[in-house]
C-alpha cells in the first residue's frame, strides 16, 4: 500500500459543539431560531448547550492531543465574530478561536478552519433573505478577510462553505433546514450566490497572499444506474448533470453543466449568471488549492417518468426501514440498493462509493482531495463506562482502505478527517446520532466525555499512516 503521508484529522461544526448560544456577546443565528420552532428537530434538540465546546475546549484539545489528532477541523461561528453579519466586531468571539487555535498549535494539532458551517447571521436572513440575495457576496468576504486578518499564518487549510449543496437543497427545496421552502427557483438561485460567494473569498486569499490552502466543501454522493438499460444510464447522466457535476463544476470548473443549463433554462428557474460571474468562477477554479469533500453514502439511479417520484424527506428518528424512492420527475430517482448495507437512519453504508468518488474527482478536476468529513452515525450504547464501538472501526476501517488504494490509483488525496472527534449534536437527528469517538453522556448534566473503542483504534491509523486498517 501507498506510503504518502496522510494528514489524520477529524471535524465538528461551531453549532453542533459549542452551546454557549447566546454568550459573550454572539448574536442571533438563523439555526438558533430555527431550533425553537416546533417540529423542526428531532424531539425539539437544539445547540444551546450541545456539548459545551466553548467553555471546555481545552479539556477536548488534551483527549486529541492524547489521540495523537493530527488536525482539529471546526468551523468559525459568523454571529460570534459579527453578531449582525455586518459591522461591529465581538473581541470575545475573536479571542475565543483564537486560544483554540493556539491551544491546538500548542498540541501539534493542525487547525483546520470552517468560515461557514450553516449558521448565518440572522440579521442577513431579515435584512436580505440571507443567500438569495448577491448581497451576501460582498458580506461575507469581508468576514472572511476578518479572520484571515486574525487568524492567518497560524492556520493553514481553510475550509471556506460546508456542504453548500444541502444547506441550499435542504433549506430551499425539502423545507428541512432554514428557511424551510420548497422553490427549485430559489434554490438555484441561492446556490449560484454560494458559488461566487466561494469564488470570490478565494480570489481574496490569493490577491492577499494569505499562507495555506483553501477550497470549499461538497457533499459528495455518487450514483450508479440500477442497470445497464439506456434509460437507467440515461438517469444517471441526468443525476450527475444536475446534482453531482452542478455543485462540482461551477466551484472547480468555472461554469455549469451545459445540458443541465439547458434543462433549468426551459423549466424557467436558471439564474442569472453574467460574464462578471463566470470570470470570477473560474478565476476560484484555477486558484482554489484542493476540493473539500464529504463522503457518507452513494446512490443508485433507475429511470423516473414524469409523473414518477419527487423529493422526499428522510429518516431522521433511526427506525431502520424507513428508505423511500425520491427524485426528479421526468429525470430520475434513487433507489434502494439490495447489495450494500445500510445504517439505522438508512444511509447506504458503501466503502467503494468513497474509492469511486475520489478517482471521479480526480480525473474531472485533476486537484488535491480533502477528505472533511466521514463516519457512522450509530446508536452507541454505554456499559459498565465503556463503549463497544466495533461497527464503526469496521466502517472507518472499509473506507480507510479505499483512501490508501486511491493514492495508488493516482488520487492526490493530502487530508482525511472523519466525523466526527466528539458527539455532537445532529442538526435534525438530537443527540442519539453519534459519530464520535468520545462519547458524552448527554443525559449527565456533567456531559462527561468518555473514549470509546474507536479512539484507540483511530490513535493506531494515526501513527500507522493507515497501514493497520489494510
Ligand atoms: C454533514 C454535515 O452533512 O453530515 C454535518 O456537514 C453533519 O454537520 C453530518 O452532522 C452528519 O449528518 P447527520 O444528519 O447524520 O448529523
Amino acid at each position: 500500500m501507498s506510503d504518502k503521508k496522510i494528514l489524520w484529522g477529524s471535524a465538528s461544526a461551531a453549532y453542533q459543539v459549542e452551546g454557549a448560544f447566546d454568550q459573550d456577546g454572539k448574536g442571533p443565528s438563523i439555526w438558533d431560531r430555527w431550533v425553537k420552532l416546533p417540529g423542526k428537530t428531532f424531539e425539539g434538540t437544539n445547540g444551546d448547550i450541545a456539548t459545551d465546546h466553548y467553555h471546555r475546549f481545552k479539556e477536548d484539545v488534551a483527549l486529541m492531543k492524547d489521540m495523537g489528532l493530527e488536525a482539529y477541523r471546526f468551523s468559525i461561528s459568523w454571529p460570534r465574530l459579527i453578531p449582525d453579519g455586518v459591522g461591529e466586531v465581538n473581541q470575545a468571539g475573536i479571542d475565543f478561536y483564537s486560544q483554540l487555535i493556539d491551544t491546538l498549535i500548542e498540541n501539534q494539532i493542525e487547525p483546520v478552519v470552517t468560515l461557514y458551517h450553516w449558521d448565518l447571521p440572522a440579521s442577513l436572513q431579515d435584512k436580505y433573505d440571507g443567500w438569495l440575495s448577491r448581497d451576501i457576496v460582498a458580506d461575507f468576504t469581508q468576514y472572511a478577510e476578518l479572520c484571515f486578518k486574525h487568524f492567518g499564518g497560524r492556520v493553514k487549510y481553510w475550509i471556506i462553505l460546508n456542504e453548500p449543496n444541502i444547506f441550499t437543497s435542504l433549506g430551499y427545496i425539502l423545507a428541512m433546514h432554514p428557511p424551510g421552502h420548497t422553490d427549485q427557483k430559489e434554490y438555484l438561485q441561492a446556490y449560484h450566490n454560494t458559488a461566487l460567494v466561494h469564488a470570490s473569498v478565494v480570489k481574496s486569499f490569493k490577491e492577499k497572499n494569505i499562507p495555506g490552502m483553501i477550497g470549499s466543501s461538497i457533499a459528495y454522493t455518487p450514483g450508479y444506474a440500477v442497470s445497464q438499460e439506456h434509460w437507467d444510464k440515461e438517469a444517471q447522466y441526468k443525476y450527475y448533470q444536475t446534482v453531482n457535476w452542478w455543485h462540482c463544476d461551477s466551484y472547480y470548473k468555472g461554469s455549469y453543466p451545459q445540458w443541465a443549463m439547458d434543462y433549468f433554462k426551459q423549466l424557467g428557474i436558471l439564474p442569472e449568471i453574467t460574464s462578471e460571474d463566470l470570470e470570477l468562477m473560474a478565476y476560484a477554479a484555477k486558484h482554489a488549492d484542493f476540493i473539500g469533500i464529504n463522503y457518507y453514502q452513494s446512490t443508485t439511479l433507475a429511470y423516473n417518468p414524469i409523473d414518477g417520484a419527487s423529493m422526499e424527506k428522510f429518516n431522521t428518528d433511526g427506525v431502520k426501514g424507513q428508505f423511500k424512492e425520491s427524485g426528479i420527475p421526468g429525470l430520475y430517482k434513487n433507489v434502494y440498493n439490495p447489495h450494500i448495507r445500510y445504517t439505522d437512519w438508512d444511509w447506504a453504508i458503501d466503502p467503494d462509493g468513497l474509492l469511486y468518488s475520489l478517482k471521479e474527482l480526480n480525473d474531472r478536476y485533476h486537484k488535491p482531495l480533502f477528505i472533511s468529513e466521514n463516519g457512522l452515525g450509530a446508536f452507541d450504547v454505554l456499559e459498565n463506562n465503556e463503549i463497544h464501538d466495533g461497527y464503526r472501526i469496521d466502517y472507518l476501517k472499509e473506507h480507510i482502505v479505499r483512501c490508501k488504494q486511491s493514492i495508488l490509483e493516482g488520487v492526490d488525496l493530502i487530508a482525511y478527517c472523519t466525523w466526527s472527534f466528539t458527539d455532537l449534536l445532529s442538526w435534525l437527528n438530537g443527540f442519539q446520532k453519534r459519530y464520535g469517538f468520545v462519547y458524552i453522556d448527554f443525559l449527565d448534566p456533567g456531559l462527561p466525555r468518555i473514549k470509546k473503542d474507536s479512539f484507540v483504534f483511530y490513535q493506531e491509523v494515526i501513527r500507522t499512516n493507515g497501514d493497520n486498517c489494510e
